[in-house]
């Protein structure tokens, strides 16, 4: 593969830091919207990240949007992106109702910190995610792709079309919390568990708010704020009962596990040199493990749903995937760990998929104090937009940038067509990129071996539109799926 890895001090930031503010917010073009509610009213409340990318098309690479009054700076340019994402957490941070709703529900881990609390809680969570950590989740994650494929080859033999969404949603609940805390939920064979809906429910209701014009919240008790309030309140006992059992079994005598098994187990311990306070509280582990569920589910389960979107539509790009598959997996039906890794044009057809339908093509950021982006001043207080998935569909930095081309991720496979691969950014940059990148794209690999080994894919339908909606993360709406037996599986 071509590296994607950015170079933490790449030169050409340093341009686009030294630029001097010669325009204001007020000089730069936008949609005009309407008194009071500014442009509140043009987002679809399932689609409004298109909507800024049609702005974009409009008023090119930085322009402004208003949420009501608060003026919110849009910025396509993919170096000052990635200087606004470098330049955190001193000068941007996360849009702060982030935090604040994170704060209402006890659980301000990691995506939703800020500042020192934030690098105190990344320098120690960091660690956890090293490879050799993740590498030690695969078995559990191996076991549940081999229920998942069960699952679809009972749908073949009965020629039915999956709604795969459905099941990639349940089959990343199962992967997750088994890997967070060691609790196989088996959501796939049993259908939803007590927690996952309390999960489901406190998952919707954070998104809710996070993206609230207003808290109305704390003036009106909709019936599905209380149920996100006792959902919370569900989550949070049982949570904190595995943390409380988790410790004791780590302090415990004989018994105790020769080294820690799950994320969860791998925060108990975490410290920093022998600083006695630098490590994580109960609080602390609390709001990680949720926050690991929130960020691992929803968008990993979506790549995978876009993934088959592209071999259902693309015969070409899923015949040189099943070659691959065949010779690297040979006759397991779910690639071991090694196998995986092996799958090099898939992870090709993962990191397309990813530049053209991130799961989170847009972040939401807000700058600390007075500060410029490029030739832009930019007020303390005010939002910033980084539209990421438009920067990677740019021709500049991906030539023939709409087109689904897996190979120009092949290394040693010569082009002319632009290929930047530091502007990728599905999993952002800087110092709060997605720690969970690698295992999100080992679980990608081993459930796309493990489909190409067995099936081949299928759009059920080729007329029915896949359309974009936004959720908690960007998913494929209608997207259903046939999956045939292949005579080998
Ligand atoms: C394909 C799957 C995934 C995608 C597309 C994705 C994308 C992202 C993005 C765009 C961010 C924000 C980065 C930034 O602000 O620069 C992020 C942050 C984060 N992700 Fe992921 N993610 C994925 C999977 C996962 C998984 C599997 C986990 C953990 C189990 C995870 C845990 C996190 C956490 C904890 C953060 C916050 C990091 C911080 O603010 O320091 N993600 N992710």
């Amino acid at each position: 593969m071509k590296p994607i890895c950015p170079a933490p001090d790449d030169p050409t930031r340093r341009g686009a830091e030294a630029a001097r503010p010669r325009r204001t917010l007020a000089d730069l073009p936008g949609p005009r919207g309407l008194p009071l509610i500014g442009n509140l009213h043009e987002l679809h409340p399932d689609r409004w990240h298109l909507e800024f990318e049609r702005w974009w098309r409009a008023f090119g690479d930085m322009f402004v949007v208003r949420m009501g009054r608060r003026p919110i700076l849009v910025v396509v340019e993919g170096e000052l992106v990635r200087d606004v994402l470098q330049r955190r957490p001193a000068v941007f941070r996360r849009i702060r109702t982030i935090e604040d709703v994170s704060r209402e529900a006890d659980m301000v881990g990691l995506f939703s910190a800020d500042g020192e609390a934030w690098r105190k809680q990344r320098q120690l969570i960091n660690p956890t995610f090293h490879a050799r950590h993740v590498e030690s989740f695969f078995p559990s994650i191996r076991e549940i792709t081999g229920r998942l494929r069960d699952l679809w080859a009972r749908a073949a033999d009965e020629g039915e079309a999956r709604d795969v969404l459905g099941d990639l949603m349940r089959y990343s609940v199962d992967v997750t919390s088994s890997v967070a805390f060691g609790r196989d939920l088996n959501t796939l064979d049993r259908g939803p568990d007590a927690l996952q809906e309390h999960l489901q429910r406190v998952f919707l209701g954070l998104n809710r708010r996070m993206l609230a014009p207003l808290p109305y919240w704390r003036y009106l008790g909709l019936p599905a704020d209380r149920a996100y309030d006792r959902a919370l309140v569900a989550v949070k006992r049982l949570i904190l009962d595995l943390v409380a059992a988790a410790r004791r079994e780590l302090e415990g005598g004989a018994d105790r596990p020769a080294r820690p098994r799950t994320l969860l187990e791998l925060m108990i311990v975490a410290r920093d040199g022998d600083d006695p306070k630098a490590h994580l509280s109960d609080a602390e582990v609390y709001a990680n493990v949720l926050t690991m569920l929130l960020a691992g589910e929803d968008t990993t389960a979506n790549t995978l749903a876009w993934i088959l979107y592209y071999l259902g539509s693309r015969p070409d790009v899923q015949a040189r995937a099943r070659e691959e598959a065949d010779r690297a997996v040979g006759g397991a039906l779910v690639p071991t760990l090694e196998q995986s890794k092996r799958l090099e044009y898939t992870s090709a057809v993962t990191h397309e998929t990813l530049r053209l339908r991130s799961a989170a093509p847009l972040l939401y950021l807000e700058a600390n104090h007075d500060t410029a982006v490029g030739d832009v001043a930019v007020p303390a207080g005010a939002g910033v937009v980084a539209l990421t998935r438009a920067i990677g569909r740019k021709p500049e930095y991906f030539g023939d940038p709409e087109s689904f081309r897996p190979e120009r991720w092949l290394a040693g496979v010569p082009s002319t067509l632009p290929h930047e691969p530091r502007m990728a950014l599905a999993f952002g940059s800087g110092p709060r990129i997605c720690p969970g990148r690698s295992m999100a794209l080992l679980e990608c690999a081993v459930t796309v071996g493990m489909v190409l080994r067995s099936f081949t894919v299928h759009l059920a339908d080729h007329t029915a539109p896949v359309r974009e909606r936004m959720a908690f993360a960007m998913q494929p709406e209608g997207l259903r799926v046939r999956f045939v037996k292949r005579a080998c599986a």
